[in-house]
């Protein structure tokens, strides 16, 4: 035995796919996430949960750099990621199914797919790609021509989804998916993630619906004002009284 000797510091993150450790971020003066630690493994899907203006979005658009951090690292692949620009996170693996959808509404559904392999050379795989979509959304290959503003929020939900596989991502990040869609629908969608999931991709979805979350994804992490209050595998998390009571509509 030669003793342990100390990890360096950027070997830590190597084999997590994301990490935040100690992340504040704050909107001028006010402080909205406070202290947060999260981890990402390869090939988990991880939900995180809260009440309206806990701070889940901004989780998310601080993992994306839309939002800086003011104290904090992040690591995404092992490498510091809390400086990289959002183009330079996008490129690293990275694509995000935004709130409300956010799709293009005045470019067609195949210019909206398009949009999703912008920053790729490789031809032949974009093709692959594209029938892999299309395969989860046959609804989307009958509609390649129709405006995406034009379709129904379901579809464009598929169409969000669709347009961030297309940059063949490591990380799919996705904000309240189940937001304004029927609870068939919401079913489906959740459905359709989970199979993206386990072909490979890693999924970190923000939710309100904690049931649905919960019944599909591997760990979760819950926020309140800010701070981490709850985590854990999901299974635990729906047993949990505390979640029973605040987030899953038991009493
Ligand atoms: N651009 C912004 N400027 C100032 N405050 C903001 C901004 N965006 C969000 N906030 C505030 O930050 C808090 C967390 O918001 P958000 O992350 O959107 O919560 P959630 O997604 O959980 O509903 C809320 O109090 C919200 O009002
Ligand atoms: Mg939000």
């Amino acid at each position: 035995m030669t003793g342990a000797r100390p990890v360096p510091e950027t070997a830590e993150g190597r084999d997590k796919l994301l990490e935040l450790r100690g992340v504040t971020t704050h909107y001028g003066p006010i402080r909205v996430l406070h202290d947060v630690d999260m981890t990402i493994y390869p090939g988990e899907m991880v939900c995180l949960l809260g009440g309206n203006a806990s701070g889940k979005s901004t989780t998310l658009k601080t993992i994306l750099g839309i939002v800086g951090v003011s104290a904090g690292e992040m690591y995404f692949g092992g490498e510091r990621a809390d400086t990289l620009t959002t183009a330079e996170r996008i490129e690293r693996g990275m694509a995000v199914v935004p709130e409300n959808r956010r799709i293009f509404p005045k470019m067609t559904v195949r210019e909206n797919l398009e949009m999703g392999s912008y920053l790729r050379s490789d031809r032949g795989a974009i093709r692959e790609d594209l029938s892999y979509v299309l395969s989860l959304f046959p609804r989307l290959g009958e509609r390649m021509g129709q405006l995406g503003g034009t379709m129904s929020g379901g579809e464009q939900q598929m169409l969000a989804l669709g347009r961030a596989l297309m940059s063949r991502p490591k990380l799919i990040l996705m904000d309240e998916p189940s937001m304004g869609l029927a609870p068939l629908f919401v079913e489906k969608i959740f459905e359709i993630i989970k199979q993206v999931n386990e072909r490979g991709v890693s999924v970190f979805v923000v939710e309100q619906n904690a049931n649905i979350a919960l019944s599909v994804a591997d760990r979760g992490y819950v926020l309140q004002t800010g701070e981490v209050v709850l985590s854990g595998p999901a299974h635990e998390l729906l047993h949990d009284e505390g979640m029973k009571r605040a987030y899953l509509g038991e009493v």
